[in-house]
């Protein structure tokens, strides 16, 4: 049950299916490129799109601007060591700034990062600065029907293996994401992280938390690991941070609002970054971010500790995947966070991999519905060093669940058009590249289908809809 109440609200608008076709091929079949006046239910993300509270907007109005030395950095340095229990924050304008300058600082040719799994931006920065990475999952991660409660736990044995093997020397950092994204929003366990700091510690590497999808993760862990069952999310949330060397956040994510930071309570870590702060970003009491959002990142912070706040995309997100999987649509399990991952790797087993059945099956419920989510697959995955395809481990459509945004009604209606489009599911084909950016192709990149796939599903909805939208 939501434990909120709505005050402002945004129109949305629902247009035929006709004109969702079209879209589609003005946006290249890639469902980044939808503009917002042609999606009915937005879950492409919850970056940036989680809703704010009313103490945030409020606090938002008491921004005190100023280039250096503002009262609401301040306020953030504050939430920061009280939340995460680090003394020292650089603020940047997003998470993938923060990846910038770590990467900058640590990685160089012939480093290699060990990493639970892969973010695209993570990868893409440790790529640009000459480095490799490392995924070490535990085979049962890649199992989509699972009842795992961790499935985003680092494979420790892997890890020291690859530490022996590569020299500790090329092994800038050890890099944890909390609720491991690409991989279905997966959470690891504290006693994991407490085994990987082990670890850290005997080869004395450095330990980098990635704290974006922190909360959610903490929150499972209150949910799933017995140690902590009779604990608060401040405790778990302190305990894992006080684990890793450094924390860095996407801000859009964990606070709900904009920006990013790097924090640790080292001061050699932070004297090693600092300089690039105002370098890429800017002076270092705003990071780029504007003053309102800073204001709104603190208290922003303060509320990932409110359980009653956490447990809402979790529990929408658990209700959509316990209702898709009892309907027999294949879909990653347990549920965990940030959004339900539809395997189409079997929803669209007739489509092969070369063809992108995730991005295929995005823009095929995105036809169908109006619903705008996120191919995470092999479009999603970057070529290799030769320039050679790499095609993912996971071929996943991604429906996120941002914060406090959708009602109850709206995700019967996803789980609705998902069930249709489910029966319907040989119509969906493949798609092909016309326009391959060289890096993060997934966010530009320009497809088209393969066939004539996209009228034949349009006229299949129509026989069935009749007038309907
Ligand atoms: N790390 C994780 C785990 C993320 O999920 C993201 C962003 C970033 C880093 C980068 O942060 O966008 O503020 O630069 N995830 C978004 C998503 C984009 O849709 O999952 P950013």
């Amino acid at each position: 049950m939501e434990l909120h109440k709505v005050r402002i609200v945004q129109k949305l608008n629902l247009v035929p299916i006709e004109r969702r076709l079209e879209a589609l091929y003005e946006g290249g079949f890639n469902t980044f490129r939808l503009s917002t006046k042609d999606v009915f239910l937005d879950m492409l993300t919850d970056s940036g799109t989680n809703a704010m509270s009313d103490n945030q907007l409020a606090a938002m109005m008491q921004g005190d601007d100023a280039y250096a030395g503002s009262q609401s950095f301040v306020r953030l340095q504050t939430a920061v060591k009280d939340v995460l229990g680090k003394e020292l924050l650089l603020p940047v304008h997003q998470g993938r700034a923060a990846e910038n300058i770590i990467s900058i600082a640590y990685v160089k040719k012939g480093s290699l990062v060990p990493m639970n799994y892969h973010f695209t931006t993570a990868m893409a920065h440790i790529t640009q600065n000459g480095g490799k990475i490392a995924e070490l999952l535990y085979p049962e991660a890649y199992v989509i029907n699972s009842d795992h409660p961790f499935k985003g736990n680092m494979n420790i044995e892997k890890l020291e293996e690859v530490i022996k093997h590569q020299g500790a020397n090329n092994i800038p950092f050890i890099r944890m994401e909390a609720s491991t994204n690409l991989i279905g929003g997966q959470p690891f366990s504290v006693q994991n992280l407490r085994d990987v700091r082990a670890i850290a510690d005997k080869y004395s590497i450095r330990l980098v938390l990635d704290a974006s999808l922190l909360g959610e993760n903490a929150y499972l862990v209150l949910k799933r690991e017995e140690e902590f069952k009779n604990s608060n999310m401040g405790e778990v949330i302190k305990t894992m941070t006080a684990l890793a060397d450094l924390v860095y956040f996407s801000a859009r994510k964990i606070s709900s609002s904009r920006g990013g930071g790097i924090c640790t309570d080292k001061m050699e870590i932070f004297k090693e970054l600092e300089a690039l702060v105002p370098l890429y970003e800017g002076f270092l009491t705003y990071g780029g971010i504007s003053i309102r959002e800073i204001e709104a990142m603190a208290v922003g912070l303060y509320e990932t500790l409110d359980e009653t706040m956490i447990c809402q995309s979790p529990s929408f997100i658990k209700y959509l995947v316990d209702a898709l999987d009892a309907k027999g649509i294949p879909v990653i399990k347990p549920a965990g966070v940030l959004g339900a991952h539809v395997d189409a790797m079997q929803v669209c087993s007739h489509i092969p991999q070369t063809e992108y059945p995730a991005g295929a099956l995005a823009a095929a419920l995105f036809l169908v519905s109006g619903v705008r989510g996120m191919e995470r697959g092999s479009i999603s995955n970057q070529r290799d060093e030769y320039g050679n395809e790499t095609y993912a481990d996971m071929e996943l459509l991604r429906l996120a669940v941002p914060r406090r945004v959708f009602t109850l009604s709206q995700i019967k209606y996803v789980e609705d058009r998902l069930n249709w489009l489910y029966d319907n599911r040989e119509l969906i084909g493949g798609l092909r590249f016309v326009y391959e950016p060289p890096v993060l192709r997934f966010f530009m990149g320009g497809l088209e289908p393969t066939s004539d796939w996209p009228q034949k599903l349009m006229a299949k909805f129509r026989a069935d809809f009749g007038e309907s939208l």
